[in-house]
């Protein structure tokens, strides 16, 4: 199949009532683990890279695999640049055939987020890339960047009106309660803020730090407008558990493919899960 544009898949999921996931790579089996679920589960699936995936596996290799998958595929994949870090980054992601990128301008102040998001959407919009910008602070720690307790704010749903008028972003990321990585209590969602914000903007949300929050409540985030639905670390803890188990079994294990093989098909089977949730599986 053709790699998929990001934006069709979620205008899609729009019309639908959907989400599609979102799920970090960082090597090949957990990539073949995205997409082996994707393919079980008869659904669109984007795959994307962090600025940590791209510092440990390399732009050039990442982009190899995820478009090998892509083409190779009986599922449409798009291949996403995670928290893009400005606009070199994302010419780059183009270059070597990414067809949806972020810029995470969420730590700039509101003007500057809005200048350099249009700058990186004017430049997608010529080549059909999709453009994610984001506008709040969502806490916990992504890549190298941490925002401490106190520190995140929520999505204003006024500011977002403006936000996406002035960038043309075709999806936002949003600031309603989540965190990236481990979430210290229970995760408590501002729903209202989620249903206001999709009042405001009507293009399709995006929901980050979707790890460890209950399925019932990803469901929920669909219901009222999320359409991408970002998850890393749950799968990360599959994937790791996937290899203590096969070293437990046996621990004089030398081929590594004895390791990451089990690790591949535990992490499968929550990506699986995850995609039970969105409402996307059969929808292709
Ligand atoms: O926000 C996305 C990822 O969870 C960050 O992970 O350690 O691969 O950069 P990373
Ligand atoms: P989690 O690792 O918390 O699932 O967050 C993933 C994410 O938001 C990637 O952008
Ligand atoms: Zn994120």
């Amino acid at each position: 199949m053709p790699i998929a544009n990001a934006k069709d898949l979620l205008m899609k999921a729009e019309k639908g009532g959907y989400a599609i996931g979102a799920f970090n790579c960082t090597n090949m089996e957990i990539l073949q683990a995205i997409v082996g679920a994707a393919e079980e589960m008869e659904a669109p699936v984007i795959v994307q890279a962090s600025q940590g995936a791209i510092k440990y596996a390399g732009l050039e290799y990442i982009a190899a695999l995820a478009k090998t998958a892509a083409e190779i595929s009986k599922v449409p994949i798009a291949i996403h640049l995670d928290h893009g870090t400005g606009f070199e980054q994302v010419m780059k992601c183009i270059r070597f055939g990414f067809t949806s990128v972020m810029f995470d301008g969420s730590m700039l102040p509101l003007e500057e987020n809005i200048a350099r998001t249009a700058e990186v959407v004017k430049a997608a919009r010529f080549v059909g890339v999709s453009v994610e910008g984001e506008l709040g602070r969502i806490g916990g720690t992504e890549d190298d960047v941490s925002v401490e307790e106190g520190e995140e704010y929520f999505t204003d749903p006024q500011e977002a009106v403006v936000f996406v008028e002035r960038t043309g972003v075709d999806f936002l990321a949003v600031a309603v309660g989540t965190v990236h990585g481990k979430y210290k209590g229970e995760p408590k969602l501002n729903f209202e803020l989620l249903e206001e914000i999709k009042k405001n903007v009507g293009i399709p949300l995006v929901l980050h730090g979707s790890s460890g929050l209950p399925g019932e409540d990803i469901k929920k985030a669909v219901s009222l407008g999320v359409r991408k639905v970002n998850i890393d670390t749950d799968l990360r803890e599959a994937f790791v558990e996937g290899m203590k188990e096969a070293l437990e079994k046996n621990p004089g294990e030398i081929d590594p493919r004895k390791i990451l093989g089990p690790a591949r098909e535990k992490m499968k089977e929550i990506v699986k899960e995850k995609i039970s949730f969105l409402g996307c599986a059969g929808t292709l």
